[in-house]
């Protein structure tokens, strides 16, 4: 049972929100999603948040304007840095981890241009973590002392560390997951290179299987650990999802959480959608195959309403279960139906998705990329969504889609089995229904939920119901942010 968060009689719980990624600005992924809604979010119920994020060059020239609140010297093998101040257009306080050295290049967050990480990642966000932990310390250089900091993914999770053997007062810690199989692996020698004591390089410390992992040192230190949802975070304390770390976290069990993500839901809203042609909602979603249209029309998919249309965004990763989608194209055409893929990831996944794209004009398209826009314009085009991904920690496009009334076609895996509501007669009766699961990560159970969502679709009246179910759905971070307000105040109490 959760206590909820209520300030009486004292200035809010102050937050920091320690992220490798956030939207506008930078995003390669999900977390950018919840780095800008999370925190705007948790304002809104009376915190007081501020989101670090570093200074990469696409952040700076976001921010022209930034000014320098404080300074933090060289220390081992770390550059020195400053601090900027910035607002995100949520109105949220952003902190810039500015170093030019380490952050202002062409490229990617954590990769080049080719697609390579990038060599000196354990300075970079080895630097980004140890900034997290000096600023939570108390009194702390920029007096704002947090009362918890919350740090997202393996690069800001060597903070707890730097906090444990800070010798000094300090916030209460939580390392959030989202993506367990992103571990943060570096050589030995990389702990005293950044200046932590060699100790804590120890089966009970950071090391993992000969290496140091930036992941389990939060998962190690911090004070809680959380994650994107209750059925990840069982997920996560066995094999084959806890990618060697499941005896740890089951052994902190009692100090993991699994909260399902929300959405923005005035960025993604069909009502008010400046990407799509015409808008529509719960009342008019007749108005969607407008979308429909327009989206064959975009990728060169034959112009027939009359033709299922199945839609996917997403990193054409193996997680993702991209070559079950291409394991199963020739089938979704045969149904008849017609597929259109938006992605960007691995090559091998890219060119097996194109090659299908080649092999059935008009049927199949593909577009290899990144394109915010289109994103939305499959979702509303779309008559389903799929989405087969061997985990997700949590998943988003599944929720975008049930808003738009596009019933997903998921596998039964962390927080797709959470926001998905399978459709039976029962689940269609008592008005819960919102797309099709599916357990096994095979071609042949993902066609047989296709397949499934194929013959529902025909039966327009019983597929309206579905549509409307889902778009009938609260998947606002309101909730979301009431259970980590309460989180956070357990742990203020506590810590
Ligand atoms: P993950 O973080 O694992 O990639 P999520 O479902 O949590 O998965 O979030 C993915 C986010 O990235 C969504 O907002 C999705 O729309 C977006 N996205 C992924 N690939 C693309 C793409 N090729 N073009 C546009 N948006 C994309
Ligand atoms: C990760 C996960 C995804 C999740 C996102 C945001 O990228 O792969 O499932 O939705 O983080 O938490």
């Amino acid at each position: 049972m959760l206590i909820s968060y209520a300030p009486v009689n004292r200035d809010p719980l102050r937050i920091l929100f320690a992220t490798p990624e956030c939207g506008p600005w930078i995003k390669t992924g999900g977390l950018a999603d919840v780095s800008a809604g999370l925190p705007a979010a948790l304002r809104a119920v009376g915190l007081d948040v501020r989101v670090l994020l570093p200074a990469y060059r696409p952040v700076l020239a976001a921010v022209p304007g930034a000014r320098e609140l404080a300074a933090f010297a060289a220390s081992a093998g770390l550059p020195a840095a400053r601090l900027l101040a910035a607002t995100l257009p949520s109105g949220v306080t952003a902190l810039l981890v500015d170093c030019p050295v380490l952050y202002d290049r062409e490229g990617g967050p954590y990769q080049d241009g080719a697609g390579a990480d990038w060599a000196d990642n354990w300075r970079r966000f080895g630097l980004f973590s140890s900034v997290a932990a000096q600023l939570a310390l108390h009194p702390g250089p920029i007096g704002w002392p947090p009362d918890v900091l919350h740090c997202n993914d393996w690069q800001a999770a060597l903070a707890p560390a730097f906090l444990r053997f800070a010798g000094a007062p300090h916030a209460a810690s939580v390392a959030a997951i989202h993506n367990l199989a992103f571990q943060g692996l570096f050589a030995p020698e990389t702990v005293a290179a950044l200046g932590l004591p060699r100790a804590c390089y120890a089966m009970d410390g950071l090391e993992f299987h000969g290496r140091m992992s930036f992941l389990k040192a939060g998962l190690y230190y911090a004070d809680a650990i959380a994650t994107v949802s209750p059925t990840y975070a069982r997920e996560i304390q066995r094999e084959p999802l806890g990618f060697g770390m499941q005896d740890l976290l089951a052994a902190r069990r009692d100090s993991l959480r699994g909260i399902l993500n929300g959405i923005d839901t005035s960025e993604w809203d069909p009502a008010t959608d400046a990407a799509i042609p015409a808008r529509y909602d719960l009342r008019r979603i007749e108005r969607k195959t407008a979308s429909k249209a327009a989206l064959q029309q975009r990728l060169g998919l034959a112009a027939e309403p009359g033709t299922m249309l199945f839609g996917v965004v997403g990193r054409m990763t193996e997680q993702k279960g991209i070559d079950l989608i291409a394991a199963i194209g020739a089938q979704l055409v045969a149904l008849p139906a017609q597929l259109a893929v938006l992605g960007a990831g691995e090559w091998r996944h890219e060119q097996s998705i194109a090659s299908l794209g080649r092999a059935h004009p008009g049927r199949i398209a593909a577009l290899i990329g990144f394109d915010e826009a289109l994103a939305h314009l499959v979702e509303a085009g779309a008559d389903a969504f799929l989405m087969p991904s061997r985990f997700e920690p949590c998943g988003l496009n599944q929720m975008y889609s049930q808003r738009y009334g596009t019933p997903p076609v998921v596998r039964a895996t962390g927080g797709l089995a959470d926001s998905v509501v399978d459709l039976t007669d029962a689940t269609l009766e008592n008005g819960t229904a919102t797309g099709f699961l599916f357990r096994e990560p095979t071609a042949q159970a993902l066609f047989a939920a296709a397949q499934r969502a194929h013959v529902a679709w025909l039966d327009r009246p019983l597929w309206r119901r579905l549509q409307q179910h889902g778009m009938a759905r609260d998947f606002s971070w309101d909730a979301s942010a009431r259970e980590y307000a309460a989180l956070y105040a357990h742990l203020a109490r506590t810590h």
